[in-house]
């Protein structure tokens, strides 16, 4: 099977965009990364992307606090399939994916969501467990659809949510599985498509 070419969106510190090239650089993830790209021009990903010699670029959102523009979207389309990108991966990345970007690759965008999903869906989804008392919650990988955080889920694991925890631990301990999970089931969705 052939490596197959990843594009990375995130609006943040790019953890998971490492947990996928530290996977790589293992040997465990028979891929490679084409390019990066983030909403916000000051996110780490887009430091900790470069600093590995990879392209990492700015969509331009600004003027549009949470929408995801059609015009930044197409432009998005553009940079992934000049960068020879065959399986887009969300990590972190805060706007709705909608048409423009769907329609190019189709059942071929994931994201990762830090919640046993259809449980809490949306922003900060480990300070929603925290706050409804939950004693569990976990990570959902799916596949991107045009809402939000709904698309058909092709793995999740569980994660005790303890009665002392703060959002921060929760998230620091969800963040552990995020890490191990999205590589491989990036890696087991690519053999699927026979990427
Ligand atoms: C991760 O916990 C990811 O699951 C979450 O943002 C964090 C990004 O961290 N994503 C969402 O909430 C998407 N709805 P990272 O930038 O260190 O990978």
């Amino acid at each position: 099977m052939a490596m197959t070419t990843l594009g990375i969106l995130g609006s943040g510190s790019g953890s998971n965009m490492q947990a996928i090239l530290d996977a790589i650089d293992a040997g465990d993830l028979d891929a490679r990364i084409g390019i990066v790209l983030s909403d916000h021009p000051d996110a780490y990903i887009l430091e900790r992307a470069r600093r590995k010699g990879i392209r990492a670029e700015v969509i331009d959102c600004s003027g549009h606090r949470m929408k995801f523009p059609d015009v930044a979207q197409e432009e998005t389309v553009r940079k992934l399939r000049d960068a020879g990108v065959e399986l887009v991966c969300l990590a972190g990345f805060m706007r709705l994916v909608k048409r423009p970007l769907l329609d190019a690759f189709p059942s071929r965008i994931l994201n990762i969501h830090p919640s046993l999903l259809p449980a809490f869906p949306g922003l900060e989804a480990w300070r929603q467990a925290v706050e409804a008392g939950v004693s569990e919650s976990g990570v959902t990988v799916h596949m991107v659809d045009a809402g939000m955080d709904t698309g058909p889920i092709l793995g999740q694991e569980r994660v005790v949510v303890f009665p002392d925890d703060t959002p921060e631990t929760l998230h620091a301990r969800i963040q552990t599985v995020e890490h191990r999970l999205y590589p491989a089931m990036i890696g087991k969705y690519a053999a699927q498509l026979k990427l």
